[in-house]
């Protein structure tokens, strides 16, 4: 296991600052590459344990997949029906997405296909997934009554088109059902609660599929024979990567930073508008559409914060984010309170628990509530001894508390950030 260490320095941020590739996007667009027909250059390719496990599992499916360098790939793909029964199991890491999604692909193909992780991804609910999916009339196995991995799919193809309500907005769970829509003799409609991330429709439409949107919270998706290559896909940089150095930007005085080429889809940017409400200083430059998303540069000078309110539809449009807004509300005026995102119980941490947990070991003012959170501020944070709790996103929230921290912070666990920013530290204190 290893630590990080940090200390705050009274530096501001300052200058541009790269961030790697958005995570969403490079999952799906390797698992659509490999289903088309033909060559797609993908360019800016996030290179992370979570996506090299969805390579590797791709792999083990028969797909052809040249890595030219690190961030660039090039996926020979040979069709929808072009994928072949893994001779092992397919061993997703840690990463959520990738199981969810390609169990999701895996119920279209007529073959058994075993999907495994790591003993945290054990741990997440599966059966958001294998009940639609058996549904459609794929067989899904798994341990706990049906409910953790690791996951049996015995494919079924063509399944059966389906017209699904979502219990809980989840872009994972959704995905998956669309994707094995695409094998399914009639349009799979999936209604949502409320919006989640719509980079897989987004894609599919890119890709040539017809999808339709009844209403902002319904997405239908046709049966497929092909899927056309796109010759070439370029990723934006991730907004929920930004996210760590806006709020150090915002935080740390006298700091003013650039970073160019953010994913500001729409679906993902709640932060954003929860920070604008709090008085933070963020500006959105050069609005672009890439490879079928939106992109733009974001400025970000440091600023004093209020306390906001942050519940319903906004929750999934920034459910990644929630810890280092709960960094940001120890330093805004007023009691900062989340609702209805009892969601973070099932990441890749009780992302809840665990940050009313490490935050109170720096002297947060924080409390628990089943669906969220409260916190009062400001409130001058000390250095500790904290624990990453194998959570990417809540190591590097606790890295920039360290930032402003008095005294030294360390950071059990830290190699968990290669999940998604892997030189994420150095970045922040470059
Ligand atoms: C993701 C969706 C979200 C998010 C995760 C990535 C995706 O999960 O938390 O980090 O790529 O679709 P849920 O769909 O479970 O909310």
């Amino acid at each position: 296991m290893t630590e990080f260490h940090i200390s705050a320095t009274n530096v501001p941020l300052r200058g541009t600052l790269r961030v790697p590739a958005d995570k969403s996007i490079s999952h799906r667009a390797a698992i659509l590459a490999a289903l088309a027909e033909g060559d797609t250059r993908i360019e800016n390719f996030l290179p992370s344990e979570t996506t090299r496990a969805t390579l590797h599992c791709l792999r083990a499916l028969g797909a052809d997949i040249e890595s030219v360098e690190p961030t660039t790939l090039v996926v020979h793909g040979r069709g929808v029906h072009s994928l072949r029964e893994p001779s092992d199991v397919l061993f997703c890491a840690g990463s959520g997405t990738t199981m969810r999604l390609l169990a999701g692909v895996c119920a279209g193909q007529n073959f058994l296909s075993i999907l495994d992780g790591t003993p945290a991804l054990k741990r997440r609910p599966m059966a958001r997934i294998a009940e639609p999916l058996r549904a459609m009339g794929a067989t899904i196995l798994a341990r706990a009554e049906g409910r953790l991995p690791p996951l049996a799919v015995r494919g079924a193809p063509p399944l059966r088109g389906i017209d699904y309500t979502l219990p809980v907005a989840s872009a994972q769970v959704k995905s998956a059902i669309l994707l094995a829509g695409l094998f399914a003799d009639s349009p799979t409609i999936v209604r949502e609660p409320s919006a989640s991330r719509d980079h897989t429709e987004r894609m599919l439409r890119a890709l040539g599929v017809q999808t339709s949107v009844g209403d902002s919270r319904a997405v239908c998706v046709h049966p497929i024979s092909k899927l056309q290559a796109p010759s070439s896909i370029a990723i934006p940089s991730d907004f929920s990567s930004a996210a760590f150095l806006i709020v150090a930007a915002t935080l740390v005085t006298r700091s003013d930073i650039q970073i160019a080429g953010v994913g500001v889809n729409a679906t993902r940017t709640g932060l954003l508008d929860a920070l604008g409400r709090m008085g933070a200083q963020i500006e959105i430059e050069n609005a672009r559409e890439e490879s079928g998303e939106p992109v733009a540069d974001l400025s970000v000078r440091s600023a004093e914060l209020r306390a906001t309110q942050v519940s319903g539809g906004e929750v999934p449009r920034m459910i990644d984010e929630f810890p280092i807004l709960a960094v940001a509300a120890t330093q805004a005026r007023g009691e900062t309170i989340v609702r209805d995102a009892s969601e973070l119980r099932v990441k890749e941490s009780d992302r809840i628990a665990a940050l009313v947990q490490e935050l109170r070991k720096m002297g947060a003012q924080i409390g628990e509530r089943v669906d969220g959170f409260v916190i009062a501020g400001p409130t001058p944070l000390r250095g500790a001894r904290v624990d990453a709790h194998a959570d990417h996103r809540l190591a590097m929230s606790l890295a920039v508390a360290g930032l402003i921290a008095r005294g030294e912070t360390v950071i059990d666990g830290w190699e968990c950030v290669a999940d998604s920013f892997p030189d994420f530290g150095e970045t922040l204190c470059a």
